[in-house]
């Protein structure tokens, strides 16, 4: 009898494919290596440019990163920096112009030899968050970053609000969530989540170059209170902090990973996704 009970136990642990006590609990499943289109597919068109998106999701990302700022307006307008300066041929804050404004400028500056065709000036504008989301089609996931968030006075209200009205805060077919916030900002995203609890919100920490990713386990009581994941540059982590995130229910991406090795290596680690400027960094030739 005690031998039959055993295997039955043994069966048990085998179906449900995990220990018990260890249900995995988070809006994301941990059975997939997520490819996310960083900033679009970046390494080949102008950041966080439609085309760019365009391109990220025919590569194939699961999800598509992009930045988000709010106008003198108060529109929420798609770039990396706060100042045009980098990536426009003018310079100034975002928060000092008026989409108008933004409008007339070119989002294609080539800094890195990725310049667009001056014929297709429109294409490469700077664009709203609005438009991103109207264009692209149903199947898009995206990960939205508020990107220096104490600049802007309710941008949260306002990419909430936006959220729903694009039917974001929800999940798609696949069982993923169709979009999930991060920042390094902690405040911004508290908020978020005071206004929203079904927002899947993700923690983006840096670590100093040679230091390994590691959290105090009240940071991470902390972090539970709020987020579903963290976002954590690659070169810090390891296997023990990505098992002891997976022991709490908390997801890990990795970023910016350009090198097939590097995103083989996250992969063993058990990483749950990489932000790459290559989105067909695993499956292309090169
Ligand atoms: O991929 C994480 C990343 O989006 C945070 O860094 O500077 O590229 O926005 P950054
Ligand atoms: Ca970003």
């Amino acid at each position: 009898m005690k031998k039959i009970i055993m295997l039955f136990a043994g069966l048990l642990i085998l179906l449900t494919g995990c220990s018990i006590g260890t249900k995995w609990n988070n809006p994301i499943p941990n059975d997939e290596f997520l490819i996310i289109g960083h900033r679009g597919a970046s390494a080949y068109e102008p950041e966080n440019t439609i085309p760019s998106f365009e391109l990220a999701k025919n590569l194939g990302s699961d999800y598509i990163e992009l930045d988000v700022h709010l106008t003198k307006d108060d529109k929420l307008v798609i770039m990396h920096d706060k100042d045009v300066k980098r990536t426009t041929e003018s310079k100034g804050k975002i928060k000092n112009h008026t989409l108008a404004e933004l409008k007339e400028l070119t989002a294609d500056e080539d800094k890195d030899g990725k310049v667009a065709a001056s014929a297709q000036k429109e294409a490469y504008d700077i664009p709203t968050l609005q438009e991103v989301l109207a264009q692209m089609t149903d199947e898009t996931r995206f990960v939205i970053e508020l990107k220096d968030p104490d600049e802007y006075d309710g941008i949260e209200e306002k990419l909430v609000s936006m959220m729903n009205d694009y039917g974001l805060i929800e999940k798609d077919k696949k069982g993923y969530p169709k979009a999930v916030i991060h920042s390094f900002d902690e405040e911004s995203l508290q908020k978020v989540h005071r206004l929203n609890k079904d927002i899947p919100l993700l923690q983006l920490i840096s670590f100093d170059d040679g230091e390994e990713a590691k959290m105090t386990s009240k940071e991470l009581t902390k972090l539970q209170t709020y987020a579903i994941g963290v976002g954590v540059s690659y070169e810090a982590l390891n296997a023990e902090f990505v098992s002891a995130m997976h022991q709490a229910n908390i997801i890990v991406f990795a970023y910016t990973v350009d090198d097939r090795e590097d995103a083989v290596k996250l992969q063993a680690m058990g990483v749950n996704g990489i932000h790459t400027n290559k989105p067909d960094l695993l499956t292309g030739t090169e």
